[in-house]
């Protein structure tokens, strides 16, 4: 993609996302109707839907050939990453925004054949946008985020992660994951992944590490902690892959090979 449609895309996504962001703002105090999905704390709700519903609107409007990937459906079948795709998330952390009326986030990751080009993180009630583009850095607002420190090990890191993963688990050895948590500084569980993707990026979290994600959970993440020299990988260690479910770990690179044959084993 070249510079310029990159930032006439990236122009038009911030637009919109300050839209939605400020639609989800004027509802939070609504009763809205929540529903399950696949289990009981699997939450989703109208507004889950509806802010879904007018990102594919305005990107049906105005870019009809780019394809849509959305977490509440109304986006298109992407089997592959041909072209250009939005991978969207209209709420990251519904539990949040049901719950807690905060921390929670809009997440869109732009993809041309493949490649990240933008990506946008939105924390709707703290109205701090998280952006970058390919090559270009990335940003917390109008800052610009530095790239992640050098001097990083696990004893002065702070890592995020789902408590599950300390618990008796079939995959992982929960064992090493709880000498992970004696071993580093501390541990956090925000209940947000694009939210934990920008903490890594801003530099503020070391890694965040979690068993299954959505591409639309990861997609504009990716992107943005790229932009500052992180890396995100599967929990084994492999590419991720754009099209299903992936274990990620996204964290700053220097502790990486420390994280993956230290930490992190499969059972
Ligand atoms: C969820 C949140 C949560 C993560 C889950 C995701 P949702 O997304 O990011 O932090 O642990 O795996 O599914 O459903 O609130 O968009
Ligand atoms: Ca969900
Ligand atoms: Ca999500
Ligand atoms: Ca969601």
């Amino acid at each position: 993609m070249d510079e310029a449609t990159r930032q006439l895309i990236f122009e038009d996504a911030k637009k919109w996302v300050y839209q939605a962001g400020k639609q989800i703002r004027d509802q939070i105090d609504d009763q809205y109707q929540i529903d399950t999905k696949s289990d009981a704390n699997d939450l989703v709700t109208a507004v889950d839907r509806s802010t879904e519903q007018f990102f594919a609107g305005k990107i049906r409007e105005k870019y009809p050939t780019h394809s849509i990937v959305g977490e509440e459906g109304y986006g298109d079948k992407v089997e592959s990453l041909e072209g250009t795709i939005w991978i969207i998330d209209p709420i990251d952390g519904t539990m949040n925004f049901v719950h807690q009326k905060r921390n929670f986030a809009i997440s869109i990751g732009i993809f041309h054949e493949g490649i990240g080009e933008i990506g946008l993180i939105y924390n709707v009630m703290e109205d701090v946008l998280y952006s970058g583009k390919k090559g270009e850095g990335a940003y917390r607002n109008q800052d610009k985020l530095p790239p992640l420190g050098e001097q990083v090990n696990i004893e002065t890191s702070i890592i995020a992660l789902n408590s599950s993963l300390a618990c008796e688990n079939k995959r992982i050895n929960e064992k090493k994951v709880q000498q992970l948590i004696k071993d580093s500084r501390g541990t956090r569980s925000y209940g947000s992944a694009a939210l934990e993707f920008a903490f890594v990026a801003e530099g503020i979290i070391d890694a965040y590490l979690t068993m299954r994600l959505a591409p639309w959970d990861f997609a504009a993440g990716l992107i943005l902690v790229e932009e500052v020299g992180g890396v995100t990988i599967q929990a084994n260690g492999k590419p991720v892959n754009l099209l299903e479910k992936n274990t990620i770990l996204t964290c700053n690179s220097k502790i990486k090979h420390q994280l993956l044959d230290e930490y992190i084993e499969f059972k």
